[in-house]
């Protein structure tokens, strides 16, 4: 028989998850708004049951008082889920297609929007070695969430999640050893420092920030806009049309549901299957 506690939801009406995402947006200027409700309600359940809030009360009157707890909120609503060499077929792509069109660029920007605790990072570190490419890759890598970064930053995993990332790795490539790129320490593995040198982390909010104009070559954000609504996807994918140089790559994940965003005047399909999209000139 289980001994989980039994715990049953606290329901969240749309208006008291309007409050607490005004109480947010007023106190630290930070825009909650256009995440998809559905699944922002379910954050703010775990929120209450690690908190113990009986009501939005009580979550709006913390965020009110502790200006600290907002960093705790940011954490528990965006999730984190990721993995080294996430969908092994895709890195296989992404490195032919690394190989045939940069190959002779002397310079290669890239942006990880949402990099969570930093495997994606890592897997294109390795990438990048394997092709040579280590010394000519600039790499800004962003997170709204305070604590991922600094996962992300420290190079860390922890060694429980090996078999799972091993597996991975091996799909990708069989004669890659992951000790190859990461030092053995007590519980975790590390991830040697010489491959994040060229790496800026960065704590931003990819609904505010200005992203800038023709930086990128390529920009990855896989799995973060499943979180955002309609209007708000439109937005981002606005802003990352304008930072992709022209023939830049637009990488999202196969959680992603967004092709209907996607302007057909704007992007062309590199890979469909992969979820690899082109800038058009
Ligand atoms: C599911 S993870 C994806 C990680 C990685 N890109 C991958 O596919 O393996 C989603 C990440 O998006 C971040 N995120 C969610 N909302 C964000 C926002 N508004 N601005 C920046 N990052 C955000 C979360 O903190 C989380 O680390």
């Amino acid at each position: 028989m289980s001994t989980e506690p039994i715990t049953t939801a606290v329901e969240i009406t749309d208006e008291e998850m309007r409050s607490i995402q005004d109480a947010i947006m007023k106190r630290y200027g930070i825009d909650f708004f256009n995440y998809e409700p559905k699944s922002f309600k379910r954050r703010l359940q775990r929120i209450y049951r690690k908190f113990n809030f009986k009501s939005s009360f009580d979550l709006w009157s913390r965020a009110l008082k502790d200006k600290d707890f907002v960093h705790e909120f940011i954490n528990e609503v965006s999730v984190g889920l990721t993995s080294l060499f996430r969908d092994p077929e895709f890195w296989k792509t992404y490195k032919s297609l690394c190989k045939s069109q940069f190959k002779d660029q002397y310079r290669i920007n890239v942006w990880h929007a949402g990099c969570s605790s930093g495997e994606e990072i890592y897997t294109t570190a390795i990438v990048w070695d394997q092709l040579n490419f280590l010394d000519k890759v600039k790499s800004t890598a962003t997170d709204i969430s305070s604590r991922s970064l600094a996962q992300a930053e420290s190079g860390s995993i922890l060694k429980a999640k090996l078999p799972e990332y091993d597996r991975n790795l091996k799909e990708f490539d069989s004669s890659i050893n992951i000790h190859d790129y990461f030092d053995e320490d007590k519980d975790e593995i590390v991830f040697r420092e010489k491959y994040l040198q060229n790496v800026k982390f960065k704590n931003s909010n990819l609904i505010m920030e200005d992203y800038g104009v023709h930086q990128y070559d390529i920009i990855f954000c896989r799995n973060v806009l499943i979180y955002f609504d309609g209007p708000a996807k439109e937005k981002v994918i606005e802003k990352i049309y304008n930072a992709l140089k022209p023939g830049g790559f637009f990488i999202i994940g196969f959680l992603d549901s967004m092709l209907s965003y996607l302007d057909e005047d704007k992007f062309e399909y590199y890979d469909l299957r992969q979820r690899i999209f082109r800038k058009k000139n």
